[in-house]
Parts: structure tokens; C-alpha cells; sequence
């Protein structure tokens, strides 16, 4: 299939074009480029791109000839949402119902729409699965739930959008990023020896391999039409909803000499869930979720170690997208609008 991969230069953009290239599919990426500093590791070899980088400017013209699109970029964190709400609905909202209306309206069937777990947001003690009622705690989480009303609007015959509610991600990238639970905590467990908890730990949170997200886009590419038109899936696997503080437990297990440790005035966190799985493992052909949280940690403490990542380089703004959006900002690169000053 030819794919346009929109956040192809993001955490998991990058590892996606390796996966989605190496079974076959012609890949085409579509990224502005906020993260172009922030390597981990080197990149694998470039991609053809699309000459539009922004996707709130995509018209259909750009995407004539392509089969799907996977659409990951979007201002992609709970932080990154209250740097400006409006910016969050602009981007991940309106961008991304653009970039839909010009996918369908150049004969695309597919569009496989990263939505994600946080527009359950504080759920009750029970496994919540796609019929859950939504109760998202921040714009990240509306803006998700909008997205996926407004494609379902879209749904026909013609055009089949599916909506990946993936879990918290972890795992190692060549873009790297820090600000997501597992990899902070054993970024802070290999270079400072402290787990370091922000909240009081008692929160729980569905957690998934980003390697298990790229296998679910993989598999819905492959699928047949019927079993992803306008559906939702829970992306992660059964058995991997954790409360923070086994997650630190854990990572104190795993990375030699270090502790749990509490922030100073660490508090409790109100987006609280724990989702099933059970339907993109049942109902999406081809999907096996292979990871498991410790198997994770073992990776991110192997590759920390390897690189001999410094406190210094991890928790500076590299790793960290809103201080890199920041920084951007701040300097004067891009505009409020995360638009690039010429
Ligand atoms: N990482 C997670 O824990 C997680 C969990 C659930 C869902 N998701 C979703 O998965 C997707 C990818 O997440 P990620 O962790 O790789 O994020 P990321 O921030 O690392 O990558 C996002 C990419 O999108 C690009 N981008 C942002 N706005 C753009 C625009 N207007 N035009 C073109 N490119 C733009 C950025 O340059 C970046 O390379 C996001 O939609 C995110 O909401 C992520």
C-alpha cells in the first residue's frame, strides 16, 4: 500500500517507518518538524515527504495516490494541551478533520485516526472498554473524542476510519521522549537513582509498548474493510494496567541501587483508568500485543545505560515536548500559532 504517515518524525513516527517499510508498504511522511533536535539515537534513512509539513495546510490535491493514511501527529501530550487549548483544537481537532475531508475527498478508504486512552480520563474502578462513557480532564482528551465523532460522521462506503485508543506508550525510540511515565521514571531511576513520583502513586494507568501500537496500525492496514470501518479499539494488552507506584516499584526492582523517591508536593492525579483490551486482541485480525511492562523497562534501562545518558541531557528540554515547543517558541523559531518563522 502507499501510506502517508503523518508525525513520521515523532516518537513513534520514527520507529513506525521502519516497521511499516519492512512489511512492504511504500511510506510517505507528512511532519512539521518541532522534534528535528531531539534525536536519541541516529535516524534511519530519510523518507520522501510531502512538500506541505504542516497538516492543518493539506488540501486533496496533496493526496492524490495514496491507499491510507495513518494519521499520528498532533500536539501529543496533556502539558503540551494547556500550553494553549485553543492551539490543541486547531491542531489535533480542526487539523486533523481537514486533513480527513482532503483524505476522503481524494478517494482514500483508509485512515487510521491514533486517538488515545486519555479520553476516558477519570474512570471508576472498573475495565472500561469502548463503550465506556468518556470523561476527559484536559483539551488532549477532548480533542481526541471530537475527532473520533467527527470521522464517524464521514464514515461510508467510501472512506473507513478507525480509531486507535492507544494506551500510555513507553519503549525505546529514536526519538525519544521523557515526559511519558515509564520512560521518565527509569530515565530518573538510571541517572539520578531516584524513581521520582510526582503524584501520590495510587493512580492506575493502562501502559503499551509502542512497538504494540505500530503492530495494530500494521495489522488494521491488512485487515479486511468490515472488521475496522468506523471502529474504535482499546490499543494495549490485557493484564498491563498498572497503578504508578508498582510501575516505580518496578523500576526500583530493575535499575540497580536506585529507590523510590516523592516530589515535593507530590499530589494525586486525577486521570485515573483501567481500560480492557480484549477487543483489538479478539477483533483485529492479526493483532498479538507482545510486551509487557518489566520486558519495557529492561529495554529503556539497557539503552539509558548503553548511551551513558547523563541527569544533564534528561532533563533538559530535549526529551520533554513541551519544553522543546517552548524553547522553539522562546527563541523565536516558531510562532504562537507553531507556525515556522521564515
Ligand atoms: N506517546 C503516547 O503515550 C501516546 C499515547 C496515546 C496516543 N498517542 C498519540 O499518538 C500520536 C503520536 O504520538 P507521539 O508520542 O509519537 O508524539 P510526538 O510528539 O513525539 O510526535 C508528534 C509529531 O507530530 C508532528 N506535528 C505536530 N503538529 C503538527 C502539524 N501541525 N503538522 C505536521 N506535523 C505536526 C510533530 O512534529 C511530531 O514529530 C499522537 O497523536 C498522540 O496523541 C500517543
Amino acid at each position: 500500500m502507499k501510506v502517508l504517515l503523518t508525525g513520521h518524525l515523532g516518537y513513534i513516527g520514527v520507529e513506525a517507518v521502519s516497521v511499516l517499510r519492512q512489511i512492504g508498504h511504500e511510506v510517505v511522511g507528512l511532519d512539521a518538524g518541532f522534534y528535528n533536535e531531539c534525536d536519541f539515537a541516529a535516524l534511519p534513512d530519510e523518507i520522501p515527504a510531502l512538500e506541505v509539513r504542516d497538516f492543518r495546510d493539506v488540501t486533496s490535491d496533496d493526496l492524490a495516490g495514496f491507499d491510507a493514511v495513518v494519521h499520528l501527529a498532533a500536539l501529543s501530550n496533556d502539558p503540551l494541551g494547556d500550553l494553549n487549548p485553543s492551539l490543541t483544537y486547531d491542531i489535533n481537532l480542526e487539523g486533523s478533520l481537514r486533513l480527513a475531508r482532503a483524505a476522503k475527498m481524494a478517494g482514500i478508504s483508509r485512515f487510521l485516526f491514533s486517538s488515545s486512552c486519555s479520553l476516558y480520563g477519570a474512570g471508576s474502578d472498573e475495565l472500561l472498554d469502548e463503550n465506556a462513557a468518556f470523561n476527559p480532564v484536559t483539551p488532549y482528551g477532548e480533542s481526541k473524542i471530537r475527532v473520533e465523532q467527527a470521522l464517524s460522521e464521514l464514515a461510508d462506503e467510501t472512506f473507513s476510519p478507525t480509531y486507535f485508543r492507544n494506551a500510555t506508550a513507553y519503549g525505546l525510540s529514536r526519538r525519544l521522549r521523557a515526559d511519558i511515565v515509564v520512560n521518565n521514571l527509569v530515565g530518573h531511576a538510571v541517572t539520578t537513582g531516584k524513581v521520582l513520583l510526582k503524584s501520590d502513586g495510587t493512580p492506575w494507568r493502562p501502559l503499551v509498548h509502542i512497538r504494540d501500537i505500530i503492530a495494530a496500525l500494521a495489522a488494521a492496514l491488512a485487515a479486511p474493510r468490515q472488521s475496522i470501518h468506523d471502529q474504535a479499539f482499546n490499543i494495549g494488552k490485557s493484564g498491563e494496567n498498572y497503578r504508578i507506584r508498582d510501575i516505580a516499584n518496578m523500576v526500583a526492582e530493575i535499575v540497580p541501587g536506585s529507590e523510590v523517591a516523592f516530589a515535593e508536593g507530590a499530589s494525586p492525579d486525577i486521570r485515573d483508568y483501567r481500560v480492557d483490551f480484549t477487543k483489538a486482541e479478539s477483533q483485529l485480525p492479526g493483532f498479538a500485543p507482545a510486551w509487557t511492562l518489566r520486558a519495557g523497562i529492561e529495554e529503556l534501562y539497557t539503552a539509558y545505560k548503553e548511551t551513558g545518558l547523563t541527569a544533564e541531557e534528561f532533563l533538559g528540554p530535549r526529551y520533554y515536548r513541551l519544553k522543546t515547543v517552548q524553547g522553539l517558541i522562546d527563541r523565536g523559531a516558531l510562532d504562537r500559532q507553531l507556525r515556522w518563522v521564515a
